[in-house]
């Protein structure tokens, strides 16, 4: 049976393309949600690693209290906040800046011990055309690997950093591109080292996902850089294969609720003159393990 085609009550949950993502209806998130819509969000969210919800009018609070049914909410170290709302992020870009946030594959704050669960983009103001959102699945890229290639994976740990994303990132934005992205800030933690596993088990769904990406992962555990770049070389280029991946043209209101754990990200860069300003909220994981005796595909 496939999953995606599992049956809801009190939602609807339409599929937007093979890989992964669904658009869910009949949910209204200024409201209080019943635990039996909150229980079908969640195996919506867990069966499709990305979903939507179009046509939101909700506050700061209401998205964080929506969120937090979740996991608990982290405050990032280095994107600007919302005023008022430390645990909301701004996600934009000015008319007159070139550079975005998020534009290559990645999963949300891998370089810390406990990555992000989940995050939640909540659009406020979109360019007329272009910055919509990919969004890929990393248990197919896991599952599509050789057996060669798993086993050998199996046993390695990667280092994943945010120096070069956002502190060295920030101070060429502050030279270059002006305020907005140059409101990246510098934080202790861009000298922080995070491992994890390089395939990781989800907790949840006990299915095994890769989990490298080109933005955070630096090297493997043990390896010099120059000796982990070919595999991590390939393994990028094998995350962005197209049939892994569904793309979100975004409309007012809309909202994206991603699971880092399984899922990776990136943000196209096509609306040069334009203003995209969306509200982020991230919510606390746990720290990724790899079990082999867990299932390694879904039912
Ligand atoms: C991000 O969280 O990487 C940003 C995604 C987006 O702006 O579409």
């Amino acid at each position: 049976m496939n999953h995606r085609n599992a049956e809801y009550r009190y939602i609807s949950v339409s599929p937007i393309a093979g890989a992964l993502g669904a658009e869910i209806g009949g949910v209204n998130l200024a409201e209080s949600l019943s635990s039996e819509v909150l229980s079908e969000i969640r195996r919506a969210y867990l069966e499709n690693l990305v979903i939507f919800f179009r046509d939101q009018d909700i506050t700061p609070d209401q998205q964080k209290s929506f969120a937090r049914h979740f996991g608990e909410l982290h405050i990032n170290d280095f994107i600007p906040k919302l005023a008022g709302h430390d645990e909301i992020q701004i996600i934009a870009k000015e008319p007159h800046q070139k550079k975005n946030a998020g534009s290559t594959w990645h999963s949300d704050v891998t370089y810390k011990r406990k990555p992000a669960l989940g995050s939640m983009l909540y659009a406020k103001e979109l360019p007329p055309f272009g910055g919509d959102t990919m969004f890929a699945n990393m248990y197919l890229a896991y599952e599509t690997l050789s057996d060669g290639m798993k086993s050998m994976l199996q046993g390695l740990r990667a280092e994943h950093s945010a120096a070069e994303n956002f502190a060295r990132r920030a101070e060429e934005a502050k030279k270059t591109d002006g305020p907005g992205l140059g409101g990246f800030q510098y934080s202790e933690a861009a000298e922080q080292l995070a491992t994890h596993p390089v395939i990781r088990t989800h907790p949840e769904s006990g299915r095994h996902a890769l989990f490298v990406n080109s933005v955070f992962t630096k090297k493997f555990e043990g390896m010099t850089e120059a000796e982990s770049a070919p595999i991590l070389s390939f393994l990028f280029d094998h995350i962005a294969r197209p049939e892994f991946s569904c793309r979100f043209r975004w409309s007012d209101g809309a909202i994206a609720f991603w699971d880092n754990r399984c899922a990776q990200h990136l943000a196209l860069n096509d609306y040069h003159g334009h203003r995209r300003f969306m509200n982020r909220v991230t919510i606390l994981g746990d720290e990724p393990f790899m079990d082999l005796s867990r299932n390694t595909k879904a039912a």
